[in-house]
Formats: structure tokens, sequence, C-alpha cells
């Protein structure tokens, strides 16, 4: 696939750009043989082939678009592995690796850390509290948004500011369909986010409310395709072709948005971020 990249001066928003530098897994052993989370059904058969080929269509998009594409290699018994972004959290060449909260997943955490340690990072640690890296951890320009509810424990996001050194801000998740913050919310450019009200405590919604004035709200509709599971580089929004309202949303707000393919990968309850860790240098 090839995209056409708009030339940056007479593209509104595109200013917000920056290239990228990505961690991904390929889903080589993809299936769905456990169940952690409500989208997963180990009844319904994963094509890994379709699964491999949605996935490197992803990658191709990433490349065409002027990123770097990092791989880790994926290991076997470890189907959920291609979920890279819950690898690690990485700000300012510091990652703070993963603690799964699955005994099924657990063995994740070591193999991203050992992967990271030889990544040329300035540092990688090892979490002592339960966290699933960018799964619950999205980076706002100078700020951490951290989910927590069903995966990630709060300890986590206190460890987390203390490693990192920027604020981090707790929302609750309410919805079990929504487990992990990136699933319910997508970081579009340093100042903007997109959210399903839906997911989140009250009292989370009213910080987002204070934080994020401009934010795009989503709705339930594109939630549950998971659209708002999207990856931005600040003005190219990748994601779910399915979520059709938020691709609209975000078009009218200057963004580029990119549909894509990943019904496999949806089977197991992830979609264009959960495949995605972001290295910030
Ligand atoms: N099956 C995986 C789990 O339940 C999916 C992880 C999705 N990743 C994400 N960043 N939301 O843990």
């Amino acid at each position: 696939m090839t995209i056409l990249l708009e030339p940056s001066t007479t593209v509104p928003g595109s200013d917000r750009r920056r290239t990228r530098h990505y961690l991904m897994c390929r889903p080589e052993y993809f299936e769905v043989s456990y169940a952690i989370n409500p989208w997963m059904d180990t009844t319904v058969p994963v094509d890994v082939d379709l699964a491999v080929k949605q996935w490197e269509q992803l990658r191709q998009i990433y490349l065409d678009l002027g990123h770097t594409v990092e791989l880790i290699p994926p290991v076997p018994g470890l189907p959920d592995m291609v979920y890279a972004a819950n690898g690690a959290l990485v700000v300012d060449g510091h990652a703070y690796g993963a603690r799964f909260a699955h005994p099924q997943r657990f063995a994740e955490g070591p193999a991203y850390l050992a992967h990271l340690r030889d990544s040329g990072l300035r540092s990688a640690t090892e979490a002592h509290q339960v966290n699933e890296g960018e799964g619950d951890f999205l980076v706002v320009g100078d700020l951490v948004l951290a989910g927590t509810g069903f995966r990630t424990d709060p300890a986590a996001h206190q460890e987390a500011q203390e490693l990192l050194g920027r604020p981090v801000i707790t929302l609750r998740l309410i919805d079990p369909r929504f487990y992990h913050l990136d699933t319910a919310l997508a970081v579009l450019d340093d100042n903007t986010v997109a959210y399903y009200p839906g997911a989140f405590s009250a009292g989370s919604r009213a910080v987002l409310r204070t934080l994020f004035p401009d934010a795009i709200l989503a709705t339930a509709e594109d939630a549950a395709v998971l659209g708002l599971n999207a990856v931005s580089d600040g003005h190219n929004v990748v994601l779910t072709e399915r979520a059709t309202g938020f691709i609209a949303q975000l078009r009218e707000r200057g963004y580029n948005p990119i549909g894509v393919d990943l019904s496999e990968l949806f089977k197991g309850g992830g979609s264009v971020k959960c495949c995605t860790l972001e290295l910030r240098s």
C-alpha cells in the first residue's frame, strides 16, 4: 500500500506531525487460547496468516509515513505478544517495564525489557507494580495519562511518575470492554485527545473535561469497534476502518485518518494502538 504524503506547507495541522520510532511484534504465534477480556472468545477460530498479512499492512503504513519500525522477535506460547503497546512505557529514552496482571502474559514483561535493554535507550527499569505499559499509560505533551480499574495498579502510576519525572494523571475505567486506557482514549497530538466518556468514572470524566475542553468525544459505536485504539503522529491518525463516525470527526478537525483492517487481531481485543509501542527518545 502506498500513502501519498501531503506537502506539509499546505495541509492544516500538518505542522503538528513528528516522525516516530515504533516497536512492533509480528503475530506469528497469535491465537485466542485463553480469554482475559470480553472480546476474546476461544471458540471463534483465528486465521493467523490473515493476522500476519493485516499486521504487515499496518507496519507498511508506518513506513510509508516515514516512521521507523523496530521489530521484537515473537515468542512461541505468548500469543498476545503482538500487542506491543503493553510491553513498556518509554519516555525521554527511559523505559518503564511492564508487569502483567494475568499469568498468561507475565513472561512478556521480561521479554520486552530484555529487548529494550539492547535498544540503545538511556535506561530500562523493571517495574515492581502491576502495569501494562502503554495499554494504560498514554503520553500527551508533558503529561502522562494513566488508566486503572482492570489491569494497571494505581501504585504503578506513582512508580512511573517517580521514574520518569512527568506528571501522571490517574483515570478510572469502569466498562470491562475498555479494560485498557488505550481502548477508550486516543492521543491525537501534544494538546488533543479523543475519548469515549462512557468508559470512565464520573470523576475521571470531569478531569478529562478540565484538562481537554476541546477533546473529540467519540460515540459508543466507534468505541465498540475499538476506534479509539488509534496511533497518531500529530497529523496522520491510523485506526480501524470500521470507526466511520470517528474518521469523519477526525477529518473535520484537520487530521488525516488512515483506515486499516485488523479484523483478526480484533479477536484478541486489540487494534492499531495495541500493536504499536512508541519509543520516545
Ligand atoms: N488480549 C490482550 C489482553 O487482553 C489484548 C491487549 C490489547 N492491548 C492494548 N494495548 N489494549 O491483554
